[in-house]
């Protein structure tokens, strides 16, 4: 596992970098997307790399990692609308490259197993992009997941809704107590792993992700186990890193030519 440590600017500028030299290298590459606020600023350099370099998502399609249960279609905080916002409407993406869980189906059981299919078909996930929440999940797997789990049904944890309420109006009843989600094992099937985490209230977390025991209780430790994962943080979140002097050091010596 590689932890850059870096202002919140430049580990965007990393994590576009590492998708415009996939995309450019194999236009059809399958993405995986995040939603909430610690992808956004790569969402902005990636629509600005498409507006100003001619970057382009034309042959490409993304995965969402996961979505609320029950809000209507046009709710403005549907994950699928969100990720419209954010990237899709941005960029070029073909109509359906971008796909995500059907939290709207009437038999949920089946949608999740739809789409576990959806991404195999697609030849599995080259880059996905995470955020992490501040009690260690990864997509919406909420401490106590299996480790082995595929895209299923979760219910949100009370840490979840309340950190998730600023999007709602700051009113945490209207946050959905459940949410279709990527399993941990859908993620780690996946070719590269780029997490991103700033500010002070991920710091614990991402000490647990990258130097805890890899365990069901921060879901986001079995990362460890994966061959290519990188954690792109600020100063803020690695404020707990046991190994930031390492990780500062590795990263300072790394050759421009490697990337992540
Ligand atoms: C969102 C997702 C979540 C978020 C996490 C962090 O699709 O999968 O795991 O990445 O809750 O959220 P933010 O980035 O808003 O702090």
């Amino acid at each position: 596992m590689e932890v850059v440590i870096a202002p919140a600017e430049e580990l965007a500028r990393l994590a576009a970098d590492a998708i415009e030299k996939l995309v450019r290298s194999k236009p059809d590459a399958v993405l995986g997307l995040a939603t909430g606020s610690s992808p956004l600023k790569v969402y902005d350099e990636l629509a600005r790399r498409h507006t100003e370099d001619g970057l382009s998502f034309a042959a490409a399609r993304a995965f969402m990692l996961d979505e609320y249960v029950g809000l209507p279609a046009d709710h403005p905080e549907r994950y699928r609308n969100v990720i419209e916002k954010e990237i899709a409407s941005r960029v070029d993406f073909a109509p359906g490259a971008v796909q995500g869980p059907d939290g709207l189906a009437d038999d949920l059981p089946t949608a999740c197993a739809a789409y576990e299919q959806a991404i195999v078909e697609a030849g599995g996930v080259d880059l996905q992009i995470l955020g992490i929440g501040t009690d260690g999940h990864i997509a919406f797997n909420e401490p106590g997941s299996s480790l082995a789990s595929r895209t299923r049904i979760k219910t949100l944890t009370q840490q979840t809704r309340e950190d998730n309420a600023r999007f709602f109006e700051d009113d945490i009843d209207k946050v959905p107590h459940h949410c279709l989600t990527q399993g941990l094992a859908t993620i780690m099937s996946a070719r590269h792993l780029v997490l991103l985490a700033t500010g002070k209230g991920k710091a614990e977390a991402v000490h647990q992700l990258t130097e805890g025991a890899v365990s069901a209780l921060w879901p986001a430790t079995i990362m460890q186990m994966h061959p290519h994962a990188t954690v792109l943080v600020d100063d803020a979140a690695a404020s707990r890193l046991q190994l930031a002097g390492y990780y500062r050091q590795t990263f300072a010596s790394k050759p421009d030519w490697q990337g992540l």
